[in-house]
Order: structure tokens, then sequence, then C-alpha cells
């Protein structure tokens, strides 16, 4: 049995504020889906016994890049550049196609994107700073493996490593990037600093909409993977555009999904109140790895979410592996669904509490592949506590 806090949300409802305006993510879309390579990925159907059904969207192909973070971060920087070229007088409106033709390059070459990672992110920004033409300094945490490094490297980028935990190197990207005049384009937002997180959300929504879209009848329950809570804020804002307002008995239940080691989002639920979450944050889900909520997806999720889930990292390993075995390769952020879900079922009180059932259509967002190979062998070869 895999030891789990489950925390419903208090105050559920439709949120008050639009952090994801629809034209905003119109523009969004046109130009993701423009980019070359760009393809809807799998939505696969899981081996899972009890539900009517389990869909699991398998992020591991976006864009070469392994995670769907491919979507928001690179989107985000081709955003910050077209518009840091308005306003120097280079050029109105640049679009990704003249970017990557190398139009205005010299003029691009003069900005400096930059963020915190713990992989994913950093590898889009970096992805995205090499398409469009921009410089990229990259600043990651001692436990950001070299693999990733590796992977964010070979978009050109500077790796700078920081001590501290992923929260000391956002602050530590501001820090440079105020005292150099370089831009921040982080995944998480906070008071005063909204504009390139929001983009990088509304890129999120693509994945969104792609699997909704994929399911012959919308789902009854949504697991998503927390960090910040960027993804899943995307997601159920996606939800209620295709789904009707959440909130109701008929509409999709939001469940986020996070390691019991930076489960920032699921004491905030539980405080009723935005709530960080101290230490170093050691967790092998990397990707969820954040103490600190995002601001802006803080303010979708207080009132959307249905309810949030704290999930041991020794379920891990054995989550991977029967991905594994159902032919999916899934990283060790994107199987945190996977386990609140097997959690949840296993135990009476909390499939009540979430109303699982044999007639629920179960949405997974599986978030990356190995986007770390060799953690990834590591991990399938890795004991795990027996499964039931
Ligand atoms: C694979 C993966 N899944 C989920 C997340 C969580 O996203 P967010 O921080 O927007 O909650 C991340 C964040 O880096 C990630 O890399």
């Amino acid at each position: 049995m895999t030891a789990f806090r489950l925390v419903l949300n208090r105050n559920p409802g439709t949120p008050g504020i639009v952090i994801l305006p629809e034209g905003g993510y119109r523009r969004a879309r046109a130009e993701i889906m423009s980019w070359p390579g760009y393809a809807p990925t799998a939505l696969r159907r899981l081996d899972f016994p009890g539900p009517a059904s389990v869909r699991y969207k398998d992020e591991g192909t976006r864009f070469g890049l392994g995670s769907f973070k491919a979507l928001g971060g690179a989107y985000a920087v081709l955003k910050l550049v077209a518009a840091e070229l308005a306003k120097r007088g280079v050029a109105n409106n640049a679009t990704g196609a003249a970017l990557e033709g190398g139009e205005h390059r010299e003029a691009a070459q003069q900005i400096t994107v930059t963020c915190a990672t713990d992989g994913n992110h950093g590898r889009s920004v970096a992805w995205g700073a090499q398409r469009f033409g921009a410089r990229c300094v990259i600043f990651v945490h001692h436990n950001v493996s070299q693999g990733r490094r590796d992977a964010i490297a070979r978009y050109g980028a500077e790796i700078r490593e920081v001590t501290g935990n992923y929260d000391d190197s956002v602050r530590a990207a501001q820090e440079t990037a105020q005292a150099e005049g370089w831009f921040v384009i982080s995944d998480t937002s906070y008071p005063g600093y909204t504009e390139p997180p929001r983009d990088v959300m509304q890129g999120y929504r693509l994945m969104a909409e792609e699997a909704i879209g994929a399911m012959p009848e919308p789902p009854t329950h949504v697991f998503v993977p927390g960090g910040v809570g960027g993804v899943a804020a995307a997601v159920a804002v996606q939800l209620r555009a295709m789904c009707g307002a959440q909130g109701g008995q008929a509409s999709p239940r939001l469940i986020i999904a996070e390691p019991e080691r930076a489960a920032c989002l699921t004491d905030s639920l539980e405080a009723g109140a935005f709530t960080t979450v101290g230490g170093d944050l050691d967790t092998v889900m990397a990707g969820l790895a954040c103490g600190e909520p995002s601001l802006l997806a803080w303010q979708e999720l207080e009132r959307s979410a249905f309810a949030s889930m704290a999930l041991p990292d020794a379920a891990v390993p054995g989550a991977m592996q029967a991905l594994a075995a159902q032919g999916i390769e899934a990283g060790e952020s994107a199987v945190a669904g996977v386990i609140a879900l097997e959690a949840a079922w296993n135990d009476p009180q909390a499939r009540q509490a979430l109303g699982l059932g044999t007639e629920s259509r179960i949405l997974i967002f599986g978030t990356e592949g190995a986007t770390d190979p060799e953690l990834y062998a590591r991990m399938l070869r890795a004991n795990s506590p027996s499964r039931n």
C-alpha cells in the first residue's frame, strides 16, 4: 500500500480571476501548432482494472524535448524576444518563423533570457532561445542531474549552479537578471512578475486541449503532477473551456499529485491559503521539487482543484516499471498521477472522497518521458515495494 495524504478543496467553485484569457490562448495555440515537428502526443489507454477507462497523455515525444514543458518556455521566449525587438524599434510583430529563419539575428543576440530549472523548463527556454536567436543562461541547483544539465547545454545555453534548492535558484536567476539587464522567463509567477509565466501556461493548455479533445467522452477525473502548479492550472482552465464550469457534480474533478517532500499545493489547499514549504525539497520527482506555488496558478487552483495528494518517492520506481511493462517510457515526475490514482483506488475512504468508481473515466497527464536516460535506466532496475 502506498502511504499518502489526501486533501480535499474546502472552497471549490469557479475562480473569480481569469488568469489565462482566451485571446492569449488562441495566439499561443496558432503559433505552437505552426512550429516544425508539431504533432499531438499520444493518448494511451492504460491497463488499470476498475474504472471504466484510464487514459494517459504521453508527453515523452513532445518536440523531441521529452516533456510538455517544450510547449511553454520556448513560446514565452518567442513572446519576449518579439516584444523586445518591437520596443527597440527593430521589428513590429516579429514571428517565430521569421526569427527562426535568421531575420533580426543581430538584434536578437543582444537579448539574454534566463531562468531557474530542475531540468525540463530550462531545456525548453534554451531550445527557444537557440531557435529565436537570443542568448541564454540557465540556473540549476545541486540536485539537478548531469544528464539534465547536458541536455540543456546542447541547445547552446550557459549553465550556472546555485547553492540551495530550486527556490534559491529562482531567486538567483531573478537577481542576476536585474543586475545584468537580462530577461527572466520563469515558469513560476510571483507578485509583480506574471507575464512570461502566463505565456508559459498558455502554451501548456495545448496539451490539455489535445488530451480532452481525443477522449470519446469528457473525463470524470483528471490527475496532474504538481510542481509550482502551472500545468495543473493550465489544465484546469482548459477543462473549464471545454467541459464547462468546475465545482458542479458533473464537471471533471482535478486532482493534483505532488511529492510529499515538496507538497506546497497540498499544504496550500489544506490551509486554505497560499503556503510555502522549506527544506531542500529532495525528491526523486525532480520536476515537482518546488516549495512555492506559482501565484497565478494558485489563484486558479484554490477554487478549481478538487483535491491534492502528497505521495512518497518509494512508489516511483514501481510505477515507472508498471508503465514500462505497458510499453510507456515515463519519467519520474510523469508517474505522480498514476501513483495517486492507484493509491486512492486502493483506499476505500479516498476512493469515496474522490468519487472514483466503475463509471469513472480517468485522464492522467504523463508529463515527461525518460528526460534523464541514465536515471531512467536506474529506476527501472530499482527494487520497489510490492504493488497490489
Ligand atoms: C515532467 C514535469 N511534470 C510536471 C511538472 C510540474 O509543472 P508545474 O511546476 O507547472 O506544476 C514539471 C515541472 O518542471 C515537470 O518537469
